[in-house]
């Protein structure tokens, strides 16, 4: 029973519990307040009784004395009679000196007069027995005794106790009004926690905001939720931008790694290329030599002269082209490792062009190609290694010269650039070009555009070579497509001489 009180107590809305809690205060303190009330009022009522009866008597005994003296149980009788104005007597008796009853009254036969007692007053069977004794000159000459009803107690107990039902009735219903009114203060905060928390547990809605109504615990409880409210709001925007984050990291890195994939492949094609073009470029000329070291063994009796002199030039030629390759394959190991010397000197730009041009005379001429010099000022000069500058030129011309097309034209544009510091060289042919997507990787070691692969040889050094060369005088080196189809190879040289760490 205790139980199903408390569950269906603790089940109850806080507005009810909280009315609940005022009403049965209320309640108890009424109930208390009034019951002590009674209790203290009734008490008064009987001692005001006790000493109204008291002075009765004691009236009543003094007017007497003179009937007992004189044994005139008439007047005794008289005086007694007296009592029927005090309707709550219902018994008198007066008692003379042995005891014996002298005169009495009755309104109620309902009662006895007891025997006389030593001076007292009592309550007894809804009664109050007063005894008094009666004295003249100091001696004792009877005794009175009052009986009297509680019924003028009874009343005011009565009237008592419904006022008191009236006034709990009445209290409780005043207790109700304010504590409802009361319980709003306590209830609407919590009311407010209450629908922030529901939304944010149903719909996972983070962005309620409960209204802060006072200033108390139930205050500090909204100021604590909301700011819980906003610490979830914020982590929740961090774990968004973390994993969006998250989600392009894992982009950037696949393709990265996609990236870093192809140019793996890309360079284990290059080395598989550059074997192929290898052996091919060692052999070609290492057939010629060895051919022709044979014929002019076998003919060295037979063959003119001039024959001779014709095997023995091949020979030469074949050696120098096996020399210049092997000559390529050390300087590009000695550029990457930092071991090549330079030379640096101020030098005019157009003496390393200019042997090269003549260089390769012949096979401008074989393809009936024109070269055309262009300076956009006479600043020509920079600061380079004179041989490591015609070595760039003619990496450079002898590959604008091999993917050109007979008839072409090959531009070479000489200017300062536009602070001066750099000299900018640019090569331009007319021929196949290169892939946009391959204008970086073609300095790339044993690389060879997927235009040229099946081309004539080659093994993809020269390029790198010179961008070597180019980095260890401060300066670099780029292609793009010219707007007529072919390619451009441009290079900054420093002017002034570089810093060396
Ligand atoms: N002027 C150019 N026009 C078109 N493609 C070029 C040009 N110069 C270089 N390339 C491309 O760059 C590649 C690398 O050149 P290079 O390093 O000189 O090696 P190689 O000449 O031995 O092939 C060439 O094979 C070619 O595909
Ligand atoms: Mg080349």
């Amino acid at each position: 029973m205790k139980r199903a009180v408390k569950n269906f107590f603790l089940k109850l809305p806080i507005r009810q519990k909280i009315l609940t809690i005022i009403f049965f205060c209320s309640f108890l303190a009424l109930i208390t307040t009034l019951s002590f009330f009674i209790l203290f009022t009734t008490s008064r009522l009987a001692e005001n009784l006790k000493e109204e009866m008291n002075v009765l008597a004691e009236v009543i005994g003094n007017r007497s004395t003179a009937a007992i003296e004189f044994a005139d149980q008439k007047t005794a009788a008289e005086n007694l009679k007296a009592l029927s104005a005090r309707e709550s007597v219902e018994k008198a008796c007066i008692y003379d000196a042995g005891d014996e009853m002298f005169a009495n009254y009755s309104r109620s036969s309902d009662v006895s007069c007891p025997q006389p007692s030593p001076p007292k007053s009592e309550f007894m069977d809804n009664h109050l027995y007063v005894f008094r004794d009666i004295y003249i000159n100091g001696s004792k000459i009877g005794a009175i005794v009052l009986v009297s009803d509680l019924k003028d107690i009874r009343k005011s107990y009565q009237r008592y106790f419904f006022y008191s039902i009236f006034s709990i009735i009445f209290g409780g219903l005043i207790a109700l009004i304010i504590s409802s009114r009361l319980a709003r203060i306590i209830d609407k905060p919590i009311r407010g926690l209450y629908h922030a928390a529901k939304s944010v547990t149903d719909q996972a809605d983070y962005n309620v905001h409960v209204k802060k109504v006072s200033h108390d615990e139930l205050g500090v409880l909204v100021d604590a939720f909301n700011e819980m409210l906003l610490q979830i709001q914020i982590r929740d925007r961090e774990v968004k931008e973390a994993n969006a984050n998250l989600e392009e990291k894992v982009m950037q890195r696949t393709s990265e790694l996609e990236k870093a994939k192809i140019l793996a492949e890309k360079a284990n094609e290059s080395k598989s290329e550059f074997l192929a073009n290898m052996s091919h470029e060692l052999r070609t000329p290492m057939h010629a030599v060895l051919s022709f070291a044979e014929f002019g063994r076998s003919e060295t009796e037979t063959a003119p002269k001039e024959e001779l002199q014709k095997y023995f030039s091949k020979i030469e030629n074949s050696g120098r082209r096996l020399l210049s390759l092997l000559n390529n394959l050390l300087d590009l190991s000695k550029l990457e490792a930092g071991k090549m010397i330079f030379h640096f000197k101020k030098n005019n730009i157009e003496t390393p062009l200019n042997s090269v041009l003549s260089e390769v005379q012949k096979l401008l001429d074989d393809k009936k190609l024109k070269v055309e010099i262009v300076k956009s000022d006479d600043k020509t000069t920079a600061y380079f290694d004179l041989e490591k500058i015609i070595q760039v030129f003619y990496n450079l011309i002898s590959n604008a010269i091999k993917f050109s097309k007979p008839e072409g034209m090959i531009k070479i544009t000489i200017k300062p650039s536009a602070s001066d510091s750099f000299l900018v060289v640019s090569v331009e042919d007319q021929g196949v070009g290169i892939p946009e997507d391959e204008l970086e990787t073609v300095f790339n070691k044993f690389v060879q555009s997927s235009k040229t692969k099946t081309g004539a040889g080659g093994t993809g050094l020269g390029l790198s070579i010179v961008k070597e060369i180019l980095r260890g005088h401060g300066g670099d080196v780029w292609a793009k497509n010219s707007s007529s189809g072919g390619a451009i190879f441009l290079f900054t040289l420093p002017t002034n001489p570089i810093k060396c760490d």
